[in-house]
């Protein structure tokens, strides 16, 4: 986009339409205002009140935030609940009970739907399957499921009995499950035999397998197998166990355990700063309740609604606006196994239409793609299909650029659905920074002010104020309900990595970095500032990538990977490798780029495949060692290098990646 272009982009503003406004939950912006202002008069006040009014307490709380132990934050802590008890049964005996919960489309588009009371029935179920095998309340299950609904009822299965799950995305190999599994203490698995996704049937129980034969995995007593497929897959004797095998004469009621509210609801590990992912640990109380009162902020949740969120339940997202979220709200939910160009790019649209689905809440990345199949082809532009029952549109994970923002609003949403721009991140637990449907005027590419209570600001480097206009450090400055609690294992990387002594120990550091606009005071996202990437919205350590590539040992001596803007992706991997022998031209190079990559796609999985690896005999250091990344960085986008190279310690290596690209 040109300079001239995007201050015409940023001047457009569009308003909520007057019968958005009258229509909404938080109707106009002195409404938000007023929320705002009576969040910072009485913040404790403001949270207690919306706990009280919102969850189903089985012992109220008495404290509602405890700061003595800093930044370790306790929310509610006296006070003792069930997250499962607060999405299902909650609704029994309401007109929500014979409502559907889920209309579930799979991947080849059959339709089933579930309503409140037989989901309630299916988790209870499950959940006596769980405590049949041993499963207590405190222990850990990890989850390496489809995107089905039984993931959704794993998932509330374990809450229902206390015990903490952690999800691993389906994408994710054999040895990332295997490091979760050892960090997390897992006691269980549960996974399916297979996954359906575009019309391939994908292996996930084989890497199960792969992944606890690796070792290490002793904890592990029993693995649960959903049969997805007919395919039959490798079941170890007394160890892995079928859903139908452990299902079978299991009652369908299952009393919900009742925890405490700082009691960790799940564990969700994701890339940070370091080769290490790190396991963000949430709570029940305080999580709960943003997931449940943000469906009714941001998408302004309606009892008609037919709410899609497209995320997998492998992220954040898919956690708190599919798996609780939604149901703790009572809405009815659309849940799609597939992927977006299957059968072919217009299944979004269709299924809309199909579904009548109302609030449609999607990524840029997704939202790019079939911008370019919908130019390709006419047959599969959203026009084709009739979107007249949305009301909403909503973009998460990455910064959405103004055009495709454009074309969302004009050839999704028809001109008239607000879209909410959605800033947060898997340690946040829910939206921190959106627009209000029925309030907010909408800048493209903004994610416009932060929801109330969400004390958001931007600062320098020693955590000092800076003035609109002015871009700086993402910090949240009071703590909130659904923050991340700690770091599994590791509460001196939480404290090292969020609440950075050198900013004073009291600030929640995002790791973005942001502006807020002079005219307005509305935040815009910049991206991360430190060494996280963020690829078609998936979060990825340039640290865990090297470490990936160097443990070839056989073949690499040393890499270095960055991010560079892409189009399609937001973000891609560039790889600079040395190699133990030669550095390889020509076809040579090709194939050890092509065998990098696989391998790299196996040590972590195939989202995190470099785009480019290029070989160097050398990376540009400085003269202690350190490797100059921002160099790397400008070489990576193809400039020529303009900063200080004054202390490389081998400048001639510049003229050398400088030709590789
Ligand atoms: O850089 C920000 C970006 O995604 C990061 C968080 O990634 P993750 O923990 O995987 O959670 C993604 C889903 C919430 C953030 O630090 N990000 C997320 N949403 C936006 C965004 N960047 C710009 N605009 C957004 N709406």
């Amino acid at each position: 986009m040109s300079a001239i272009e995007s201050v015409l982009v940023e001047n457009r503003v569009f308003p909520p339409s007057e019968a958005t406004v009258l229509a909404a939950r938080i109707s106009g912006m002195p409404a938000y205002e007023a929320m705002c202002a009576e969040a910072s008069r009485d913040f404790e006040g403001f949270w207690a009140g919306l706990a009280r009014n919102n969850l189903v307490w089985t012992k109220p709380f008495t404290r509602t935030l405890d700061e003595s132990n800093a930044p370790f934050f306790r929310w509610f802590d006296d006070g003792e609940l069930n997250a499962s008890a607060n999405c299902l049964d909650k609704h029994m005996g309401t007109p929500v009970e014979n409502k559907t919960a889920v209309i579930f489309e799979s991947d080849d588009g059959n339709v089933t739907r579930t309503t409140y009371r037989e989901l309630l029935g299916k988790v209870s179920q499950f959940a006596n399957a769980l405590k049949a095998e041993g499963i207590r309340k405190g222990d850990r299950v990890l989850i390496y499921m489809p995107m089905t609904l039984e993931g959704v009822v794993a998932m509330q299965a374990c809450a229902r009995i206390g015990a903490t799950h952690s999800v691993v995305f389906g994408g994710f190999s054999a040895k990332a499950l295997q490091e979760r599994i050892i960090d997390a203490g897992a006691v269980a698995v549960i996974t399916a035999n297979y996954q359906m996704r575009g019309g391939r049937e994908l292996p996930l129980k084989a890497i199960v397998d792969e992944g606890l034969a690796m070792g290490g995995c002793e904890s592990i007593r029993t693995v649960f197998v959903y049969q997805r497929t007919p395919t039959a897959c490798n079941m170890v004797a007394g160890r892995d166990k079928t859903f139908t095998e452990v299902l079978a004469g299991k009652s369908s009621e299952c009393a919900a355990e009742p925890v405490g509210a700082e009691h960790p609801l799940f564990v969700l590990y994701t890339s940070g700063s370091t080769g290490k992912p790190k396991g963000v640990q949430h709570s029940t109380g305080g999580y709960l309740l943003w997931a449940r009162l943000t469906m009714d902020w941001t998408f302004d949740l309606q009892p008609s609604d037919v709410f899609w969120c497209t995320a997998d339940i492998g992220w954040i997202t898919g956690h708190t606006y599919v798996a609780y979220g939604p149901l703790a709200a009572g809405a009815t939910q659309i849940i799609f196994e597939g992927i977006p160009t299957y059968p072919n790019a217009g299944r979004f649209w269709q299924m809309i239409e199909r579904h009548q689905c109302t609030i449609f809440y999607t990524a840029p990345t997704a939202i790019r793609s079939l911008i370019k199949a919908a130019e390709g082809d006419p047959k599969v532009h959203p026009d084709r299909s009739n979107l007249k029952t949305l009301r909403i549109l909503g973009s998460v994970g990455e910064p959405i650029n103004p055009e495709a923002w454009m074309w969302y609003y004009k050839n999704v949403g028809g001109e008239r659905c607000p879209i909410v721009d959605t800033f947060w991140q898997t340690e946040t637990g829910g939206h921190m920074i959106t627009p209000l449907p029925g309030a907010t005027p909408l800048v493209p590419g903004s994610c416009t002010l932060p929801l109330p209570g969400i004390m958001a600001a931007i600062v320098d480097e020693a955590g000092h104020d800076i003035p609109n206009g002015t871009g700086g450090i993402l910090v949240v400055k009071r703590p909130w309900p659904s923050m991340i609690r700690t770091i599994w294992n590791d509460p001196e990387r939480f404290k090292k990595s969020y609440f950075p002594e050198e900013m004073g120990g009291r600030l929640y550091l995002a790791g973005d970095g942001a502006v807020r606009s002079a005219d307005r005071g509305y935040f815009r996202i910049t991206g991360r500032i430190d060494d996280v990437l963020n690829v078609s919205g998936h979060r990825l350590g340039t640290m865990e990538i090297e470490s990936a590539l160097v443990s070839h040992t056989a073949l690499v001596a040393e890499a270095a990977v960055v991010g560079r803007p892409d189009d399609l992706t937001g973000e891609a991997v560039c790889a600079f490798v040395v190699l133990k022998g030669q550095r390889p031209t020509g076809d040579a190079a090709k194939a050890m780029a092509k065998e990098l990559r696989d391998w790299v796609a196996k040590e972590i999985g195939p989202i995190a495949k470099p785009k480019e690896i290029r070989f160097a005999e050398n990376l540009p250091k400085t003269r202690s060692g350190k490797i100059m990344r921002r160099l790397l960085r400008s070489i990576a986008k193809g400039e020529t290098v303009t900063q200080d190279t004054s202390t490389l310690e081998n400048p001639a290596i510049l003229d050398q990646l400088g030709q590789a690209w």
